[in-house]
């Protein structure tokens, strides 16, 4: 029998409910290094830091309303945790090293087991000095299946990354802690790939209709991507699905942490260019996927695509009369700070600097002792982000998803992370109803590292 994706994936759930009990183990996912061809072959192997042996990690695949249960081993010589992102997860699941865990010592194991509430394309990553262990390849997609999948002919994730190597030696670049990328735009790769491959394509019919899962696990890069051959539309930001699939006609924008769930109908003919296009730095669109088309499939085009369908208790309450809490981004490069608090502690530029600390959100650079702000259980809160900085910020919510709030009330789709621009004032808005502690952080993991990380209190 030919094995199609879908079969195999329902093949692939069928033996996940077939585990052995949890007292025998959960399945594994071993944090490890290992040697990757990430550079065209002329050029040498990158040892990286993967889950199981490859870049990105395994893709996992469980059915909305089903547990995930992995044993993080950790195998390298550094502590790791991992951190689910875009879930709606257990806040002692949330893999926040010094928040919600300790980071998982060399040689040892941590047991995630949590549930899916939510349909969507999610994925998952390193959060303990992410900036590095993330760059090094420690995140892979985590993909919740609805119960009704929609009408494609093929489900592909396609992992945006860029990786900042040598092409001489294929080593990573700069230790990591480059001030220079810091304190400006972060970690930029010099090579951009999809799936860790820099030439990644596929191949499909013409009027073959595709789900296209985009994520982007790049350290600081924001992506503009356009379509070539494919009619497109967006039914799925973050995860969670548009209450109307939108027409893609200009550019996508795809920051650092965002997805972006696209129904795609393969319009070009045989032989002719398709594939997603990446605005690269020279102003030029480059090939970021390319899908070679092969002889037409049987159905025609099938015109928009119906909206998936929405994930459970999403609503939010009583936005306007809200209070609004403020919290300015502030510092880095051609900015600076002045009188922030660090460890409890109001310093200088200079002092800050010597920290390694370059920004601040509402005039505190890393994390405090004290939350943001503390909320109950079931409260509608609203935080507004003016961006004071030179540069773009993206914005991420652990725990739970909100809508960006237009100055005339109007709520936009639910998201978890929100690209802001300089001078840009972006208010979220989200229903408080998950306990626990929860990051709000630039996904800008060098801005992150550097002062861009604060916390919020549900109780
Ligand atoms: Cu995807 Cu706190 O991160
Ligand atoms: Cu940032």
């Amino acid at each position: 029998m030919k094995m199609t994706r879908r079969s195999f994936c329902t093949g692939l759930s069928a033996a996940s409910l077939m585990r052995p009990a949890l007292a025998q183990g959960l399945p594994l996912l071993t944090a490890q290094e290992t040697m990757v061809q990430l550079a065209p072959d002329s050029y040498p192997a990158t040892p990286v830091w993967s889950y199981d042996g490859t870049i990105p990690g395994p893709a996992l695949r469980l059915p909305q309303a089903s547990r995930l249960e992995r044993r993080l081993v950790n195998a390298l010589e550094v502590p790791t945790t991992i951190h689910w992102h875009g879930i709606r997860i257990d806040n002692a699941m949330d893999g926040v090293a010094g928040l919600t865990q300790d980071a998982v010592p060399p040689g040892q194991s941590f047991d995630y087991a949590f549930d899916l509430p939510d349909a969507g394309t999610y994925w998952y990553h390193a959060h303990t000095k992410s900036m590095e262990q993330v760059a090094r390849g420690l995140s892979g997609a985590l993909i919740v299946e609805e119960v009704t999948p929609p009408d494609v002919d093929r489900d592909e994730v396609l992992m945006i990354d860029d990786w900042l190597i040598d092409p001489e030696t294929g080593l990573f670049v700069d230790s990591f802690a480059s001030p220079m990328a810091r304190s400006h735009g972060g970690r930029i790769g010099n090579l951009v790939g999809v799936n860790g491959r820099y030439d990644y394509r596929l191949s499909a019919r013409q009027h073959e209709r595709l789900r296209l899962r985009l994520i982007n696990s790049a350290n600081a890069q924001i992506f503009g991507l356009r379509l070539e051959g494919l009619t497109g539309w967006t039914v799925a930001l973050d995860g969670m699905p548009l209450a109307q699939p939108e027409a893609v006609t200009g550019t996508l924008v795809l920051a650092p942490a965002q997805r972006i769930d696209l129904i795609v109908d393969v319009t070009a003919e045989e032989g002719a260019a398709a594939g997603i296009l990446f605005a690269a730095g020279d102003d030029s669109w480059q090939a970021l996927a390319e899908i070679t088309v092969t002889a037409r499939a049987a159905t025609k085009s099938r015109g928009a695509p119906a909206p998936l369908p929405p994930n459970p208790r999403m609503e939010i309450n009583g936005v306007d009369a809200a209070p609004v809490l403020d919290m300015p981004l502030q510092g880095g490069a051609m900015r600076g700070l002045k009188n922030t608090l660090f460890n409890g502690q109001a310093m200088g530029w200079q002092e800050l600097v010597q920290k390694g600390q370059f920004w601040a959100l509402a005039g505190q650079a890393g994390l405090g002792e004290a939350p943001f702000t503390t909320l109950s259980r079931g409260e509608t809160a609203r935080i507004r982000m003016k961006n004071d900085t030179m540069f773009p910020h993206a914005m991420h919510l652990h725990g739970m998803h909100f809508r960006v709030r237009k100055e005339d009330g109007a709520l936009g789709p639910l998201r978890d992370t929100v690209l802001v621009m300089p001078n840009e004032t972006t208010e979220i808005t989200f229903l408080a109803d998950n306990p626990g502690k929860w990051l709000l952080h630039c996904h800008m993991l060098g801005h992150a590292a550097s002062g861009m990380t604060n916390w919020i209190m549900v109780a």
